[in-house]
């Protein structure tokens, strides 16, 4: 979608209007520009309360003389939020249909800046599908939408502003649903090594380093190297970094990417098996927030390191009982192969930690069925040893409608992870019970200290299970993947 903040009043294509909770006729302003007939219409409409404009509601209008008319409910003006601006804005794209053309204009009038951006952003987040594996019919037509979009004169280039800076995240979330997507045939470890290798080729101030499987085994990588060992398609491990001229420390991004997570040996039952291709939704969001910082012109340093395997029972698969050696030089048991994103992991973030200087690291993974017990679809859950990192983190995500909620890190946890008879942690908690936090647990095992404190390294983890995919609420997201947390981290990072 393009998006046009115009200063005129014409109306190009469909017009679009937002409208407050039980408006009784069209706000002042948002009149000018539509032909009597049409106005009429709109008019008679609201003033018989044929159309309350509560939030979810559109209308169209067609068939009268002077256009067609989308009629947008935003709800009660007292009630409205960024999210559910951007909901209404979504709405805009969901109704779209072949009627009402691939030109908009959207009419604001007497609306804060703040509603108007989201609403914009909530348009552009929505229009999204993914059809690459469709075979097109004739009358398949992939024109762009162009939204043209007024307002008052004095509020223009603060939404244009705001507009710019969406469109220019939308590329990263877009990218991460489309390496989500991507069936897991086609989207194994290299290729999406080699997608990134790319993205570095086309930007100067990208730098990509893979680390491949030859090179993890040398390096004493045991959990990559673990996990991904049964696989024809070998595991690796993809570095970016974003403006490595500038000094550090800098933010650092640490994804799982299990391309495909059958879970080993310890294989996983056959139903909804195929969602597993997006298990690697943490390193999509990863390469995602890459492609939105490059588009929105970040200056600063900023690296992501992806942990990329197929989970794959075999003859060469690790087992239930093996004893591997992480990256770290402690020793985990594997007591489930299917608890594989935490061993990818211990060596992604170990590694971060010790080669890349960090200010903080926060990782992404579609760790554990657990944490959707507990969240459902609606929140990620969210784990971190610094409080303030935690509650950056946590605005971050409210401001940008993607909510990351606070889970504890207790010590029995860590103790519970910590006690195996035979190595130095477990893959397993001892029961099953608080699944999710065991995992994060786990993880932390695998953060180093500061230099030479003894206290550790900022970090946080994110558990997407719940939010990667399938979440029916989210407005943003028509089906499949959800690009979950590019704009969170993008916002957390930029300020933007
Ligand atoms: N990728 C899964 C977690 C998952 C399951 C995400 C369902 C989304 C939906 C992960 O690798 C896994 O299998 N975790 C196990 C851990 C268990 C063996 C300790 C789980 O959650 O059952
Ligand atoms: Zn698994
Ligand atoms: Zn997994």
């Amino acid at each position: 979608m393009q998006v046009i903040v115009n200063t005129n009043e014409n109306i190009n294509g469909t017009l679009v209007l937002p409208l407050w909770q039980d408006s009784k006729n069209m706000v002042s302003g948002s009149e000018s520009g539509v032909q009597r007939g049409l106005k009429n219409q709109i008019e008679t409409i609201l003033s018989d309360g044929d159309f309350k404009a509560k939030s979810g509601s559109a209308m169209t209008l067609a068939g009268t003389e002077g256009g067609k008319a989308l009629l947008i409910g935003l709800g009660k003006e007292e009630d409205a939020t960024l999210q559910s601006m951007r909901e209404a804005g979504a709405k805009v794209t969901s109704s779209l249909k072949k009627i009402h053309g691939k030109t908009l204009t959207v009419k604001f009038s007497g609306m804060e800046d703040s509603h108007m951006a989201a609403f914009v952003e909530g348009m552009i987040l929505r229009d999204y599908s993914y059809d690459h594996y469709k075979t097109k019919d004739e009358d398949h037509d992939d024109t762009e939408i162009i939204a043209h979009v007024t307002c008052e004169l004095e509020k223009n280039e603060a939404l244009a502003n705001s507009a710019k800076i969406s469109s220019a995240v939308a590329t990263g979330v877009y990218l991460a649903r489309d390496l989500g997507n991507a069936p897991p045939n086609d989207m194994y470890p290299m290729a999406f090594a080699e997608q990134a290798r790319e993205f570095g080729r086309k930007h100067d101030n990208v730098d990509v380093k893979i680390i491949n499987y030859d090179e993890a085994r040398s390096l004493g990588m045991g959990g990559l190297v673990g996990v991904g060992m049964g696989s024809y398609r070998k595991p690796c491990m993809v570095i970016f970094e974003i403006n490595g001229d500038k000094p550090g420390p800098s933010p650092c991004i640490v994804g799982k990417g299990i391309t495909f997570d059958t879970g080993g040996i310890s294989i996983k039952p056959s139903p909804s098996m195929d969602e597993m291709k997006y298990d690697m939704h943490g390193s999509a969001t990863t390469f995602g927030l890459m492609q939105a910082l490059v588009a929105s012109g970040h200056k600063d340093r900023v690296i992501g390191v992806t942990c990329m395997a197929e989970n794959m029972p075999s003859s060469n698969a690790q087992r239930p009982g093996d004893v591997i050696t992480t990256y770290s030089g402690k020793t985990v048991e594997v007591l489930n192969t299917d608890a594989e994103g935490r061993l990818v992991l211990s060596d992604g973030l170990w590694y971060t930690g010790t080669e890349l200087n960090p200010s903080y690291i926060i990782d992404l993974a579609t760790l554990t069925g657990a944490c959707v017990v507990a969240l459902g679809h609606e929140a990620s859950g969210l784990w971190s040893n610094n409080d303030e990192l935690l509650n950056n983190i946590k605005e971050a995500g409210e401001h940008c409608g993607e909510i990351a909620w606070p889970m504890p890190l207790f010590k029995a946890f860590e103790k519970e992870m910590t006690d195996s008879k035979i190595a130095d942690v477990r893959n397993l908690g001892a029961g099953r019970w608080g699944g999710s936090n065991t995992a994060a647990a786990f993880l932390k095992q695998f953060i180093p200290n500061m230099g030479d404190s003894d206290e550790q390294i900022p970090w946080a983890h994110l558990d997407i299970a719940g939010t990667a995919w399938g979440a029916k609420s989210n407005k943003m997201v028509k089906t499949g993947a959800t690009g979950i947390h590019v704009r969170t981290l993008h916002h957390l990072i930029t300020g933007q």
